[in-house]
């Protein structure tokens, strides 16, 4: 099993897998992302960016990031 991590998704703290990606995140809390290139059976292609959300990062610096690829605690 995963390590959980904490993370603010539109404005609300809720614990997800460490290795979760944002659209899954999205989906555990009812919040469907559109995707268009990705799928389940896949690795992330990332070709199409309709999946493409806002993420902030600690130093409140703001970033486009797939919602289809890469999980929380990858920190780059
Ligand atoms: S669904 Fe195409 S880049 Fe994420």
């Amino acid at each position: 099993m995963s390590e959980k991590v904490k993370i603010t998704l539109n404005g609300k703290e809720i614990d997800v897998p460490r290795d979760a990606t944002i659209r899954e995140a999205a989906k555990s809390q009812g919040i469907e992302i559109p995707t268009f290139c990705f799928d389940d059976r896949l690795k992330a292609y990332t070709s199409c960016f309709l999946c493409v959300v806002e993420v902030e990062g600690e130093e409140h610096d703001t970033r486009l990031q797939y919602g289809c690829e890469s999980g929380h605690g990858n920190q780059d």
